[in-house]
């Protein structure tokens, strides 16, 4: 099979083609066949051992010395399954899967082993794989953020990064929970943020958002520290709650994933994909990825 393969960290040109033997499932696992796989911002963090201080000796441990431990990246993954483990209930060759593998990877490549019982679940029949793979990792991570905000219905919320992977997601996420939400974005993602519901939409390169004297039960910070213009202490009501997406490392579960399916079958919530690469240019979809202003997501497709 080929897979994208990651011997030590770098720029995307670190990444390379090569053929591999097919994986063969453990007893609890199966076989996907992917079709679809994203470039997440987790993936460009790790091919590049993007951290600083003390995170980068902490991930070297975590993940592998020189280069990643498990060569081949991508934690999402939608397709199909090809074969299953003895031990295997509930899941059978053919049956459209998608799911995320936060800490095996393996989805750079034509075919990739999980176990059920990991966060791995059928897709609804109106689900294309493309969409599966886009709505998986912000969908799954922004879920995790605003339950953790606390957000109520009524409630007013400004999405800081409301244009990425997670702050698509956050904006669908946040409306559906009945939240008021603004979002915050650059001028050639405003529409786009609107059209997925936003009751108003900030441009940060026009409008000072911290001065405007407008107040937020929360605010959701979903670009990442590095990239702050966010004063939350200024836009915040008395007792408003701050979060910011790089506090901690959500775990989310299968309900999680089940639920999102669930959302996407019923049209509440969509996938939000920006640009597409066949796994032969997936150093391109890197580099693109890399520079941090990615609408929604960045897929990886396979023949
Ligand atoms: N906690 C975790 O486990 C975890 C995991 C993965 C990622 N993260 C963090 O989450 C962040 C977002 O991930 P993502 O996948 O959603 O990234 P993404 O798709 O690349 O989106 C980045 C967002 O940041 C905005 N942005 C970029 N530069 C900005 C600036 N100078 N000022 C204001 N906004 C700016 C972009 O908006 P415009 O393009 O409109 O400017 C876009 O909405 C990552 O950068 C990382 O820090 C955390």
């Amino acid at each position: 099979m080929k897979a994208a393969v990651c011997t030590k960290y770098g720029p995307p040109e670190v990444l390379k083609i090569k053929e591999l033997p097919k994986p063969l499932p453990a007893e609890e696992q199966i076989v996907v066949k992917v079709r679809a796989g994203s470039v997440t911002a987790s993936d460009c963090i790790i091919r590049g051992c993007n951290v600083t201080g003390i995170y980068k000796v902490l991930m070297r441990l975590a993940i592998g010395f020189a280069g990643p431990r498990k060569s081949i990246l991508g934690m999402v993954f939608a397709g199909e399954v090809e074969s299953v483990g003895k031990k295997v209930e509930g899941f059978q060759v053919g049956d459209r899967v998608f799911g995320f593998d936060r800490y095996g990877f393996g989805s750079d490549a034509e075919y990739k082993c999980i176990a059920v019982d990991r966060l791995v679940t059928k897709m609804s029949p109106n689900m294309t794989y493309e969409e599966a793979a886009a709505i998986t990792f912000g969908g799954l991570l922004a879920l995790h953020y605003l339950r953790k905000s606390g957000l109520r219905a009524g409630e007013k919320i400004l999405i800081y990064g409301a244009s990425g992977a997670i702050g698509t997601a956050a904006v669908q996420l946040a409306k559906h929970m009945g939240a008021d939400v603004t979002g915050v974005c650059s001028t050639s993602n405003t529409e786009i943020v609107k059209a997925l519901g936003a009751d108003a939409v900030i441009d940060y390169t026009k409008t000072n958002f911290n001065e405007q004297g407008l107040y937020y039960d929360v605010v959701f910070n979903a670009a990442g520290k590095k990239k702050v213009i966010l004063h939350p202490e200024k836009v915040l009501k008395p007792n408003g709650k701050h979060i910011t997406i790089d506090d901690g490392s959500p775990s989310p579960s299968i309900s999680d994933l089940v639920f999102l399916r669930q959302l996407m079958e019923d049209g509440q919530i969509k996938a939000v994909i920006d640009r597409t690469y066949p796994l032969s240019q997936i150093v391109e979809a890197h580099r693109y990825v890399d520079k941090g202003h990615k609408t929604g997501n960045v897929l990886i497709t396979f023949e």
